[in-house]
């Protein structure tokens, strides 16, 4: 934590109180609030925490106003072209870009890691086949406390790290499987011969009758696409899982109650309904009677895949997006894909548009990524899930990061109540 240099005064009737400000390496300052409560008797009242900052962190930064996301000051564009997802794990976990035999080392240690316990199997196949893979990730992960005892002591440094490890490993395995088992395949194992990416399209595409080959520009496309959706600051999920490690919860339950809030719509779940969205659409003349619902105050209908809480200018992930959506549908020889065709002429016009401009709504990392994952195969229930695996790496980096901060301690908001002062109970024969 930084030193406190300058000061905000707040007064309330004759009391003024000094409330000291820090000063981050980017972004805003921020006025600390922690005494307000004991010295002046009120609290901040900030519902969706619009203007609150609920910690440090050296990981992830974003400029909403730029249209900027570094990751332990790597620019996003410069990782997406240069770097692979699991060299951006071991930054965001670890904080600097590995050296050659440091990579080696830990990509081998995930390697190591990929399978589940066997007897998880048996979760899966506890469930209704039409279950959301969502809904079989919460589980599942959830469950894996019960599996991997030796690694649920969040005061031991050594099993946080195996902890860490398992979760990123095991993570694609869990997603595939949920995948296999609502399709009616059978799961297919991770194969140690093949990298990160690689390994996830196996295990979701290859089946036991033939030899499956992963094309080389395809795993590229999704290694991109994880590396795109790796970590975000203090999102709601990542918020989450913050908020359930403040408690001592164990990593797994942490990581599950995580995957849990990203399955909403206004959140990971935008993928999924970004791509339904533009099928309801279906073609190009039909966008203007979407951008009117979305514009109208009566109608809850929002442009899926569009906004966000802190991006008012282009989210530079939706630009990286864009090109590989480009790149993927020109490999897989699908010209003019309808609903690409819908979504840059729906970004266009709405770009164009002065209630999007004047709220600063821009496309966000949702609204390309749906239209890869279809064209690679991928059924729309698949969307969150593949958000979920690429998004454990910051979950995980976030909480090591919670449970390594001394001023770490239990998250507990107050509110502003509105309701009845205390009455006496009224007996049943009086109401
Ligand atoms: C992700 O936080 C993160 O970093 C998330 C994420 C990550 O990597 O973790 O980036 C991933 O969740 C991306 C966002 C995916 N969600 C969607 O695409 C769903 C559609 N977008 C919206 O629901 C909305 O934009 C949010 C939830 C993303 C942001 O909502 P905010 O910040 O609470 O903004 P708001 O709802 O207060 O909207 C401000 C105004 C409102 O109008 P007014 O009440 O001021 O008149 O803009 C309007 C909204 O009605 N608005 C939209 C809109 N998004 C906001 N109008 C039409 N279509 C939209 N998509």
């Amino acid at each position: 934590m930084t030193d406190a240099k300058k000061s905000a005064t707040l007064t309330i009737g004759d009391q003024s109180y000094a409330l000291p400000i820090f000063s981050p390496t980017a972004g805003p300052d921020v006025i600390d609030i922690r005494k307000l409560y004991g010295e002046a008797g009120v609290f901040t009242y900030d519902p969706g925490f619009t203007s609150t900052a609920s910690c440090d962190s050296t990981i992830t930064f974003i400029d909403g106003g730029k249209g900027e996301l570094l990751h332990r000051g790597y620019p996003i564009d410069q990782l997406a072209s240069k770097s692979h997802y699991l060299e951006i794990c071991y930054l965001l976990l670890y904080g600097e870009l590995p050296t050659a035999a440091a990579l080696e080392d830990f990509e081998l240690t995930i390697t190591r890691h990929t399978m589940l316990h066997e007897q998880m199997v048996n979760f899966f196949r506890g469930f209704r086949r039409d279950a959301h893979p969502m809904a079989i990730m919460v589980g599942v992960v959830g469950a894996m406390s019960a599996f991997y005892h030796d690694s649920t002591d969040i005061a031991d440094p050594q099993q946080r790290e195996i902890a860490s490890h398992r979760l990123i490993a095991k993570m694609p395995t869990i997603a595939a499987w949920a995948y296999k088992y609502s399709i009616g395949q059978p799961f297919v194992y991770p194969r140690n011969d093949l990298d990160y990416a690689a390994n996830f399209l196996h295990m979701c595409f290859a089946v036991p009758a033939e030899e499956y080959h992963v094309d080389p520009i395809l795993s590229r496309a999704m290694d991109r696409i994880f590396i795109l959706h790796a970590d975000h600051e203090q999102n709601a999920s990542t918020s989450t899982v913050r908020l359930a490690s403040s408690s001592g919860a164990n990593p797994f339950a942490c990581i599950a109650a995580g995957i849990a809030c990203l399955w909403g719509p206004a959140h990971g779940g935008a993928n999924q309904a970004c791509l339904e969205m533009l099928k309801e659409i279906g073609t190009v003349d039909r966008i203007p009677e979407f951008i009117a619902r979305a514009k109208d105050k009566d109608d809850p209908f929002r442009l899926m895949g569009f906004g966000h809480r802190v991006y008012k200018n282009f989210d530079p992930r939706a630009t990286v997006m864009k090109q590989s959506a480009d790149e993927v549908l020109d490999l897989l020889g699908i010209e003019n894909n309808p609903l690409l065709q819908v979504a840059k002429e729906l970004e266009r016009i709405a770009l164009e548009d002065e209630y999007f401009a004047e709220k600063k709504l821009f496309p966000n990392v949702d609204f390309y990524s749906g239209i890869i994952l279809e064209a690679m195969g991928f059924t729309t229930s698949m969307f969150t899930p593949i958000f979920a695996l690429s998004r454990t790496v910051g979950w995980i980096s976030q909480w090591k990061e919670m449970i390594a901060d001394p001023q770490n301690k239990i998250g507990r908001p107050r509110q502003l109540y509105l309701g009845e002062t205390a009455r006496d109970y009224v007996d049943i024969e009086n109401r």
